[in-house]
């Protein structure tokens, strides 16, 4: 399997790129719209064609790739159904499959930090976006977010999943590559709480600035990065 993960320094995002093997289709999640050309050198370097790429949720601090991508590669764009971003070519329901060849990314809605985020999970390891980051949480603060469906999302869905399971988030600002929901359920400090209450206290209270790019990069990501 070709697993690759990207970085993109100014919004600390992490992007991945998936296949069965060289010649093969290839998968993205969450690109970067900067970093496009960089995906496709990767592609190409490997054969691979690109047919599908996905966003895990409609981003607010970076501008997404995925309109550029679909222009260069003509492959699908693809989010979970709560998307508002109507010009998606593939809506995906909770529960359904995300398939490309000898490969299939099952979609999980896992709202909270938006009220329209999924991960997907694919065999050991799954992609959380924000929902459920290394050592941290996607703030609930705006986006519809909501911090009791981020509490449900992560202790009722995602730590539910097998110890070994590996967590790949959309972001990391500590330099971690990945961690386990073994991990996250022992040493994530924000999951240290005996109730939703509890948990919804800490999120309330983190006070976070705006991400400097939201206003453009909200409105943007609406249309799937294309102006
Ligand atoms: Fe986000």
């Amino acid at each position: 399997m070709i697993f690759e993960q990207f970085f993109d320094k100014t919004s600390s995002t992490y992007t991945y790129l998936i296949s069965s093997g060289p010649g093969r289709e290839a998968l993205i999640i969450d690109p970067v719209l900067d970093h496009v050309d960089s995906y496709i050198n990767k592609l190409n370097s490997l054969n691979l064609k690109l047919v599908k790429v996905v966003d895990t949720h409609i981003h607010a601090d970076h501008i997404t790739g995925m309109s550029e991508l679909k222009n260069k590669t003509n492959c699908e764009t693809v989010m979970g159904d709560k998307t508002p971003a109507d010009i998606v070519s593939l809506k995906i329901k909770d529960q359904e499959f995300v398939k490309i060849d000898k490969i299939k990314l099952k979609a999980i809605y896992t709202p909270g930090h938006t009220s329209e985020s999924f991960s997907f999970l694919m065999k050991d390891r799954i992609f959380t976006g924000d929902t459920l980051l290394i050592g941290g949480t996607g703030r609930t603060d705006f986006q519809n977010g909501d911090p009791y469906d981020s509490y449900n999302s992560i202790f009722n869905i995602l730590l539910k999943l097998p110890d070994k399971t590996k967590v790949f988030p959309a972001h990391d600002y500590n330099g971690n590559f990945f961690s386990t929901i073994e991990n996250e359920r022992l040493n994530n400090p924000r999951l240290q709480v005996k109730s939703a209450d509890e948990y919804a206290e800490i999120m309330n209270n983190l006070n976070l600035p705006d991400p400097k790019l939201m206003d453009i990069a909200i409105p943007r990501n609406l249309k799937l990065g294309g102006k």
